[in-house]
């Protein structure tokens, strides 16, 4: 069944006045980011969008979910066009947007909270959550006596205490240090095996894309489009030492070589756009 269905999606943005910017050799008002996205995510499936910085793909993440809307073309979840947030998305970003006055437990109480969830059920199932990634016994810790993973970890169990049937991901372990970002991939492949949500993971790792994803989505350099999608056929439950194998290796040359063009189409506008010769 398809859980996600993007249909054309184009996406500008207005410039400040004065500002202009050349598209198609044309002085130009509006900044076109996205430029005739079509992507349809199967429910239960993990899809890993990479591109360059810049393309557009936390851009694409806010209009799926609800946040930003298109400028033509739509975004869909079972059916409806999504017009504004969806209460079964949601959305982890790559800051921990964690209360800091609230406990562990009561930042994951919050979401329940807000969705009128009765009290004992929303202790319940954060503590659950909280469960699931190892965190029996920090439920009372503030996020300021955290290490980044754990708080990371409490903004995962937060979005999936809601239920989500789909969970949006913008670069959530950007900010972690290789180790936790590897413990806590594995951590999220393992629940997610148990829920089986619908998820969209933005990350700008390759090794992270492909580790993770059913599918990796290639995006274009901006205005993006999806350039190519790979199937990940390396079987599951996956274990970290996959990466060290031949298989991944290969989807890693494939991933880059898509890849590699958009980036440095990218990165040549960039200079034009400041004046750097490259
Ligand atoms: N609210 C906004 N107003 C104007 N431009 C925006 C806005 N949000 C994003 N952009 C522009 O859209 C482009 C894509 O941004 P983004 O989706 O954040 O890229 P990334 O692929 O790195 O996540 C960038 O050039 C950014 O400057
Ligand atoms: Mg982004």
């Amino acid at each position: 069944m398809d859980r996600i269905v993007i249909n054309n999606v184009h996406k500008a943005f207005a410039l400040k006045p004065g500002q202009t910017v050349v598209v198609d050799g044309q002085k130009s008002v509006r900044i076109p980011v996205l430029d005739g996205v079509d992507l349809t995510v199967r429910s239960g499936e993990f899809i890993t969008l990479v591109g360059p910085s810049g393309s557009g793909k936390s851009v694409l993440l806010d209009i799926i979910a609800g946040l930003t809307e298109a400028s033509s073309g739509e975004a869909m979840i079972d059916g409806g066009v999504v017009r504004r947030p969806h209460p079964k998305t949601a959305y982890v970003f790559q800051q921990y947007a964690l209360f800091p006055w609230r406990t562990a437990l009561q930042n994951v109480e919050y979401a329940l909270e807000v969705r009128g969830t009765p009290k004992a059920e929303r202790r319940e199932k954060a503590q659950y959550f909280l469960h699931l990634f190892g965190l029996s016994g920090f439920e009372d810790r503030f996020p300021s006596q955290l290490s980044g993973g754990m708080q990371q970890r409490v903004a995962i169990a937060r979005a999936l205490s809601t239920d989500p049937e789909v969970l949006l991901m913008d670069e959530p372990f950007a900010a972690l240090d290789a180790q936790t970002r590897d413990i806590l991939q594995t951590e999220l492949l393992r629940i997610w095996a148990q829920i089986k949500t619908t998820v969209v993971f933005v990350t700008h790792s390759i090794d992270e894309a492909i580790f993770l994803a059913d599918r990796v989505v290639v995006m274009t350099a901006r205005p993006a489009s999806v350039k190519q999608i790979i199937d990940i056929d390396l079987g599951r439950p996956r274990d970290i030492e996959l990466r060290n194998g031949q298989a991944f290796n290969t989807y890693r040359t494939q991933v880059w070589e898509s890849l590699r063009d958009e980036v440095r189409k990218a990165q040549r506008d960039w200079a034009l756009a400041s004046g750097y010769a490259m």
